[in-house]
This record gives structure tokens, C-alpha cells and sequence, in this order.
């Protein structure tokens, strides 16, 4: 009752997806201010979404690849603004046999995943303890740091880094009362990503590992979003909040 008359600000980033958009309706719905990042090529598609929300919703672009856009963000950005939570939603995944890597495309989804993830984290955490606040910092991985996967090297192993990066985070800012946790899903149901979701392979040989027998929806991940940031996990810190259907669990 008490939070929903606080002004709060939630950054998120990857606001665009659909992940990223229903999390942002979540705090919609809690009557947070809200800083929405997206890359520049996504930017127009997240201005139309937030069209009727444009009081209380601003928009950056912010490209996690690249150092310098986060130290410009956060010197443009951050200073002007006291962050409250973090939800940290974007994240790319290329599918590759492991003899097709190449240098340059493990860096470039390690960089986004994880290297931009941390670095960003990082000036958010230190703008909550510049302000006092006891905030939150949410982590979107996937099952896939927990149970390995074809075809998915720098994936999974950038998403298995965002949990331990999440764990030490938990330690770190612990004295600074700011919590930090993760939320893995399976497989969720996108527009973008459905034909290949309900293609025979999929369902043959993915949708058969979810014990409860369906993909996650974006509301899924919202719903533990919600949960992780809010006061009802006042004390869970470096948790990672398995979203799977059970997949893990076998
Ligand atoms: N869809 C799934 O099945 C699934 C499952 C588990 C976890 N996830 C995770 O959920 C998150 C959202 O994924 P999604 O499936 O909605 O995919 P998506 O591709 O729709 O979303 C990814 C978001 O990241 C943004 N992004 C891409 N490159 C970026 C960069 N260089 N800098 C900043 N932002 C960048 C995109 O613009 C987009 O908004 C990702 O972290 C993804 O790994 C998705």
C-alpha cells in the first residue's frame, strides 16, 4: 500500500522486447517512474510503446557493447536521476555449432550479456549508495545458466555469469542494504520467437523437458521480476528465481 504512493525510478533495459515491456507495465502498475533503454534501432518501436505512458516513462538509447555509451549514459543519465531498481533485461543469444565461434562473436555476446550488464550494474549500484537507496537489482539469466544447451557456448556461459555475478553482488552491496537477484526462465513465448517455438524440433525435443508442459510467458518473468524487487523479498539476496516448469529440477 505504502509503495504504490512512493515515486520510485526502475531503470530497465531491453525495454523493447517483450520481456522488457512487461516488466515495465509491472511497474507501471506500481506507480514507479520509469528509464526505458533500448539500442538506437529498437528506439522508435519503444517510443510507440510508451507513447501514452510518456510522463512517467523516459527513454535513452543505451548500447551495452559498448563501454563508452554506458560511461556517457551514466554521467548524462544516472547523474540526474536516483535509481531506485535496476532490471537488467537486455541480452542477445546466437545459435552456433562450437567449432563456428569466432573470437570476435564470443566477445561481442559476452560483452552485451555480461560485461555490459556488470558495468552497468555497477554505476547504478553506486548511484543508489550516492543517494541512500536501499534498492534492487534484478538480473534476467536463463535456464540455460543452470542446465547447458547445443549450440549455446557464449550464451550459457554469460548467463551462468550473471548468477555468480549476481551472488557477489549480494555480498558486496549487502552492507549497503541493496539487494540483487536473478531471474532465470526457460524458454519464453514471443512474437519474435514462436515459429521457432512451436517448429516439430522444438516441440519434440524442448517443450519435452518442461515437466508442467508449456513455455513461459513474458508475465512469468514479470511476476518474479516483481516479487524480487518489491518489499516481499526484503530478505533474499543473491537468489537466482528458477522460472522453468521444472525443466531444472531433473
Ligand atoms: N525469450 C526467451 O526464450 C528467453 C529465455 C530465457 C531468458 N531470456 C532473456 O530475456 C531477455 C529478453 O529476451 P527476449 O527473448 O525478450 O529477446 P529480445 O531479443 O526480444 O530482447 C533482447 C533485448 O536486448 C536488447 N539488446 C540487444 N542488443 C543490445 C545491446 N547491445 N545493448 C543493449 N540492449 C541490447 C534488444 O534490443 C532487446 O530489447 C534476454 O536477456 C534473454 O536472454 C529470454
Amino acid at each position: 500500500m505504502g509503495e504504490k504512493t512512493m515515486a520510485k525510478t526502475v531503470l530497465i533495459t531491453g525495454a523493447a522486447s517483450e520481456i522488457g515491456q512487461e516488466i515495465l507495465s509491472v511497474f507501471l502498475n506500481r506507480n514507479y517512474k520509469i528509464i526505458a533503454t533500448e539500442i538506437s534501432s529498437e528506439m522508435a518501436s519503444l517510443k510507440e510503446m510508451i507513447k501514452h505512458e510518456e510522463g512517467r516513462v523516459k527513454t535513452f538509447v543505451l548500447d551495452l557493447e559498448n563501454d563508452e555509451d554506458i560511461t556517457a549514459f551514466t554521467k548524462s543519465v544516472l547523474a540526474n536521476y536516483p535509481i531506485h531498481d535496476l532490471v537488467n533485461v537486455a541480452g542477445i543469444n546466437i545459435l552456433r555449432n562450437f567449432f563456428e565461434w569466432t573470437a570476435d562473436d564470443l566477445r561481442k555476446v559476452m560483452n552485451i550479456n555480461w560485461v555490459g550488464t556488470f558495468l552497468l550494474s555497477k554505476a547504478v549500484a553506486e548511484n543508489m549508495i550516492l543517494h541512500s537507496i536501499k534498492g534492487s537489482i534484478t538480473t534476467i539469466s536463463s535456464q540455460h545458466a543452470v542446465a547447458a544447451n547445443k549450440e549455446r557456448v557464449p550464451y550459457c556461459v554469460s548467463k551462468a555469469g550473471l548468477v555468480q555475478l549476481t551472488k557477489v553482488l549480494g555480498l558486496e552491496l549487502a552492507p549497503y542494504k541493496i539487494r540483487a537477484n536473478c531471474v532465470s526462465p526457460t524458454f519464453v513465448l514471443t512474437e519474435k520467437n514462436k515459429h521457432l517455438l512451436y517448429s516439430n524440433q522444438f516441440l519434440d525435443q524442448e517443450l519435452t523437458k518442461i515437466p508442467l508442459g508449456s513455455y513461459a510467458e513474458p508475465k512469468d518473468v514479470a511476476n518474479a521480476v516483481e516479487f524480487l524487487s518489491s518489499d516481499s523479498s526484503s530478505m533474499i539476496t543473491g537468489h537466482n528465481l528458477i522460472v522453468d516448469g521444472g525443466w531444472t529440477i531433473q
